[in-house]
Order: C-alpha cells, then structure tokens, then sequence
C-alpha cells in the first residue's frame, strides 16, 4: 500500500498540512465535545473532590475500571474522609484492599493520608501532590488537573497510545525519553477553560480506554480525531504504539500447604518488605516438591502428618515475576512454629491473604466449612 507521507486538513476552510508537529493542536476542540456527549459515567467523574479523585487514581493504577468500582465504592463507604483513612487500622485497610493486588498501593495511600491529614488538606499543585507517598507523575498530574483545574498533562498508557497514533510517532513508548517528549507536547495543547482542564486527561484517557483501544483494531469509526489522525490516514494505526519487547519474566516454583489441625488452618505473615510484603499466606517453601519432599518439609516444620488429603497446582502471574505453585492439602498435629497463626473459617475472612493464593484460600473455605458441618 502507498502510504501518503504529505497529508492536508481542512480546517475553517484553510488548508494546512498535517505533521506530527501540529497535528496535536487539533484534538482538543473534537475529543472535549465527544467527551461530554459519550463517556463512561464514572463515580470520581462526578466529584471535584480530591479526596475520592485521589482514592480512584491509586486504585486505578494498573488495574482496570470494571476491577475497581466495588472497591472504591466500599473503600469510601469505609473510610469517608482523608482523617478516617489516617486512622484506620491497618487490617481493616488491608482486607478492603484484599484482592485489588500491588498491595503498597494501599499502604501508601494511609502514609499519605496521614500526611495529608497533618497538612490539614490535599497540596492543591502537581508539584505538591508528587511529595505524597505512591503518587508518581502520572496520578499528580490527573488529580491536579481534575480536582485543581492545573494544566498538567497525564500521560498513561491510553494516552500514548492515542498521541502516537495521531501523530503517527513510531518512538518507543516504553523508553522515557518519549514519554517526557509526548507529555512536553501534550502539554502544550492543554485547553485553558477551568472546565475544560478538569476533563482533558480524562477525555483523553477514555479515548483510549473505549475507541482507541489496544489489542485489536481501533474503532477509527467512532473517533472524534478520524479526519486528522495520521496513523489512520497514513494505515499506521494498528502497529502504534512501538514497544521494544520486554524481558521474560522470573519464574518462581513454590510449594504450599494447607495445614488443617482441629477445624483450623495455618496462615503466616509474608516479611515486612518485599512483594506483598507484610500480608498473610498459607506456609509455603520454595521449590517444586513431590509428596517425599513436602513430607520432609512438614516435618521440618515441627508437625507430623495425619492425612494427606490432595494436591493442588496454581500459577499466578505478577507484573514481574510468576509463581508456579505445588499444593498439598492434610491434617497435621503439632503447632508448627510460635509466629503461626491457626484459623477457623471466621478468621481467615479477617486476614488478608493475596489473590496469589486464591486457589488454595477458597480450598481452605470449602475445607473449613465442611468441617463445620460435620
Ligand atoms: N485510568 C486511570 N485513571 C482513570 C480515570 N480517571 N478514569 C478512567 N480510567 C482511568
């Protein structure tokens, strides 16, 4: 196919060569009015509250809308103002977040509460919100502008996706050199209107997210931006964004017991620093063991076995490493070391045990249930 390197627009019936350079200047005007007639009605959408604008943008980071409305929804229920969540106890706090995932997320959003809370309100600028705990370049400049009316361009990954389309940018998104250089352009462009600045990022945001979508063809049908994208017009759109392959991600094989001991279940608490750090988890020890194997490691664990009862495998994917895990499931006697905790069914719903071990929690549930039937 002839790609047409030399495009031109017609715009209040001038005609202007569309580039890279300009072409930018020409979204705002189009993406606002789509915004206000087509978005998604979304709860922070409705506030100029920062409190809830910053709970939804933490909440948001890497985890999808649909994932996060239940959370939101109970956190604010939960925790109402920025002095209720300095104050929560780190449990409650830790069991609301139960299963959201990137759990220093949640410990974060309590150290800067606190901060916020001393403060005796939210710092009202991109630079001042930066300072808070988990709040990075990104979310400063979303809860500046949405609940501050702050021209300051969020770039996320919907965002790079839309501007290297329109702009038919072939950089590599995922070196910070281009990030910087589109969020400099996108600046540039930002409306001036306090109204408006307090929808762009969204706007440009659920362009993204619902038209200009990843994986798959955009819906160009719908775009507000059709007649000047570049990527669109030059047939470049479907291999935009360029990413340099990312490395492969660590395995790690683990093995897991479910300790079941009178109608309770063995739970221990992960190290205080480190991937889901400080949360709770069934006892588990690295590698892949077979039955003689896990039966050396429970008894190096100070229990005898009683029953062997099943095995469960379970694989679980973090951002940078995989868990392949063995399962097995039996009744032991003995205590196990003093740091352990033994739980009924009740208790387990009062400890945070990560989606990880999802498998096993729910076969710890049903065990633990039917023990109580019996
Ligand atoms: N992803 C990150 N921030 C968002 C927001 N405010 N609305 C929808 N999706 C988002």
């Amino acid at each position: 196919m002839q790609i047409p390197r030399r495009v031109w627009y017609n715009h209040t019936m001038k005609q202007q060569e569309l580039t890279t350079e300009n072409v930018l200047s020409r979204l705002p005007g189009p993406l606002l009015e789509w915004f206000r007639g087509n978005a998604r009605d979304l709860p922070w959408r409705r506030t100029e509250d920062p409190y809830p604008i910053w709970v939804s943008e933490i909440m948001l980071q890497q985890t999808r809308v649909a994932a996060v409305l239940g959370y939101y929804a109970r956190f604010l229920t939960a925790f109402p103002s920025v002095e209720a969540l300095a104050n929560a106890p780190e449990d409650r706090l830790m069991k609301l977040w139960e299963g959201l995932g990137y759990y220093s997320r949640a410990r974060n959003l309590q150290k800067a509460a606190k901060a916020v809370a001393e403060m005796g309100g939210f710092p009202d600028t991109y630079e001042g919100l930066l300072k808070l705990p988990g709040v990075g370049d990104y979310t400063a400049s979303a809860i500046a502008s949405a609940a501050f009316a702050r021209r300051e361009a969020a770039v996320d990954g919907n965002v790079l996706r839309v501007v290297t389309r329109l702009t038919d940018c072939h950089d590599d998104i995922l070196d910070p050199k281009t990030k910087k250089s589109i969020r400099e352009r996108v600046q540039t462009v930002m409306p001036e209107e306090a109204a408006d600045i307090r929808i762009f990022n969204q706007a440009t945001m659920e362009l993204g997210a619902t038209v200009c979508v990843p994986n798959g063809p955009p819906k160009c049908g719908e775009c507000p931006a059709r007649d000047f994208c570049l990527s669109r017009i030059r047939g470049t759109a479907e291999s935009l964004p360029v990413k340099r392959a990312k490395k492969a991600r660590k395995i790690g094989e683990k093995t897991v017991f479910l300790l079941l001991r009178e109608d309770k279940v063995a739970l221990c608490r992960r190290p205080d620093s480190g991937l889901l750090a400080g949360l709770w988890e069934f006892p588990n020890v690295e590698g892949a063991l077979d039955e003689s194997g896990a039966a050396e490691a429970v008894k190096a664990m100070g229990l005898t076995a009683v029953e062997w009862k099943s095995k469960l495998t379970a694989k679980h994917i973090f951002t940078h490493v995989e868990w392949h895990m063995t399962g097995y499931t039996l009744a032991v006697a003995g205590d196990g070391p003093a740091e352990w905790e033994w739980v009924d069914g009740s208790g387990l719903e009062t400890h945070a045990v990560p989606s990880a071990f999802a498998r096993y929690y729910a076969e710890a549930e049903k065990l633990l249930k039917s023990g109580d039937e019996a």
